[in-house]
């Protein structure tokens, strides 16, 4: 062994190099195994897989496994990679359409499948869908959670999950480590690190790697590996509430989770009525409306104490108002979620448009949005006030649409945003008088005269407030007069 070797997390030294060596999961290796024969016949229906479970059971050894095994060439699209559309299809489109250089078959891994919706993956979805059901080479995803990973790439892959490991075999694996480091232990120190591992074989080569690393023996005292946290996810949180009979258990549960109390009664609600049936719906519907009085609670006196009442009641007040057994369906995500997620597009706008109000206004982006922007929005039925507020606010012209409450792509919206924009060029910016503007309203009034060599142009820049003189002098028509503030119409 060499001095790297020596150094060299366990984790990564003791990492499966043929699907032969994987510890558990029989099932989802012998599906690989098959599909990757299938693709020895030629390209099959079904070019992507994805492999899914959670943290440390052996995905991403299994898709590198396979490779060696088929000696395949591996492209790798790993989480560190921007997942934007460009990137993809850089690396995963240019793979997939050519064979690798000897003519073999090459397989794409890519890593993280959960992750690639988001801000920052903007189309990087879409840009993997279409190479899915183009490419001519084997495609490999891994995702923590199927929810997280978009239906339309679901929907080509064929899912294999993994499970998370028993404690007697993760012990025997650690066994072997200690048998190969020369380290003589007591098979109940073994047994203690797996079962705080929960499942997760690489926690648990990492806590030994921590506890016998540079010793000949390991005793059941010398293992102190604090308590880790099991990681449910919210899927095994659900079935413990709605199929477990344990109360304690199914409020425990939700200690490991990362949902808040608000975002779990959700969940809770939405699957709530395909889970129960007849008159427990009705009981463990009144337990959640109590949790959602709970949780006004905290929410109206900041008392946080009350998550605890509210936490019991959607879990444990669910758990018991249980009957008898149900069938219930799969579970899926609030469907509010859902909703949000296809208008989130419109919210994040409607949010830009509050905070451009909100810096004119020297109000905050919330009060703009909740009070301003629906008069605002009123108002701009009216298109000359509509130019007026593009032009102060500097809205682009998918805010225009939001303000008019009209489709992006409308010969309206392009007429009021180039208006808008005549009407910035005619103002110098230090002229521009903004909800009140006192300072510019002078300067402008000075420097009037001189605005005169723009011939031909009509005058559609702010014009001086004071010295007011009345409407029949100005010889201005009144919807011409230029806006102070945005209610000044
Ligand atoms: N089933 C297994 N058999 C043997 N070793 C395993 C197994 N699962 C995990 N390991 C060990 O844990 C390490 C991490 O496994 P791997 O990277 O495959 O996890 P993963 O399921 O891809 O996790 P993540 O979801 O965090 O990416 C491996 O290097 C290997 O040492
Ligand atoms: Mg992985």
């Amino acid at each position: 062994m060499n001095i790297s070797e020596t150094n060299m997390e366990w984790a990564e030294k003791y990492r499966p190099m043929s699907l032969s060596e994987i510890v558990g999961n029989k099932k989802p290796v012998n599906d690989l195994t098959t599909w990757a024969k299938e693709w020895q016949q030629g390209v099959p229906n079904r070019k992507a897989v994805i492999l899914h479970g959670k943290p440390g059971i052996g995905k991403t050894t299994a898709a590198h496994a396979l490779a060696r095994d088929f000696d395949w060439e591996v492209i790798e699209l790993n989480a560190s990679d921007q997942r934007t559309a460009t990137a993809i299809r850089r690396v995963a489109g240019i793979a997939s359409e050519t064979a690798s250089f000897v003519g073999g078959t090459r397989l794409i891994i890519l890593d993280e499948a959960d992750n690639i919706h988001g801000n920052s993956d903007r189309g990087g979805a879409q840009a993997l869908v279409k190479i899915i059901k183009e490419t001519s080479q084997p495609i490999l995803l891994t995702a923590n959670d199927l929810y997280g990973v978009s239906p339309s790439i679901k929907n080509l892959c064929v899912e294999m999950p993994f499970r998370s490991l028993q404690g007697r075999s993760i012990a025997q694996l650690l066994r072997k480590i200690c048998n190969n480091e020369e380290i003589t232990c007591d098979p109940e120190a073994l047994m203690k690190i797996a079962e705080t591992a929960h499942g997760d074989v690489r926690s648990a080569i990492n806590d030994l790697q921590a506890v016998a690393q540079g010793k000949h023996e390991l005793h059941r005292n010398d293992v102190v590996v604090s308590s880790r946290d099991s990681r449910d996810t919210i899927f095994d949180v659900l079935k413990k509430i709605f199929k477990g009979k344990n109360i304690k258990e199914a409020l425990n549960a939700t200690y490991g989770i990362d949902e808040t109390p608000d975002d779990l009664i959700q969940w809770i609600d939405e699957n709530l009525p395909a889970q129960y049936r007849g008159d427990d719906v009705a009981g463990a519907m009144h337990a959640l409306s109590r949790a959602d009085i709970f949780l006004g609670r905290v929410h109206l006196r900041q008392n946080y104490r009350m998550w605890r009442y509210a936490g019991a009641m959607m879990t444990s007040g669910v758990t018991v108002s249980k009957s008898r057994e149900h069938h219930g369906a799969r579970f899926v995500p609030p469907s509010k979620w859902r909703m949000l997620r296809s208008t989130r597009t419109s919210r994040q706008v409607r949010d830009r448009i509050s905070e451009k109000i909100g810096v004119q206004c020297q109000t905050s982006q919330r009060y703009a949005r909740l009070n301003l922007l629906p008069v605002v929005k009123m108002l701009s039925a009216d298109r000359d006030y509509a130019v007026r507020l593009a032009s102060w606010t500097n809205l682009d012209t998918t805010e225009i649409a939001y303000v008019i409450s009209s489709n992006k792509t409308t010969k309206k919206v392009k007429t009021i945003y180039q208006d808008a924009q005549d009407l910035v060029e005619d103002v110098a910016p230090e002229e521009v008088a903004i909800f009140g503007g006192f300072e510019s309203r002078a300067k402008i009034t000075q420097e009037k005269p001189e605005k005169k060599d723009k011939p031909g142009k009509p005058v559609k820049s702010m014009e001086p407030m004071e010295p007011k003189k009345p409407a029949k002098e100005q010889n201005t028509k009144p919807e011409k007069k230029s806006q102070t503030s945005l209610f000044d119409f």
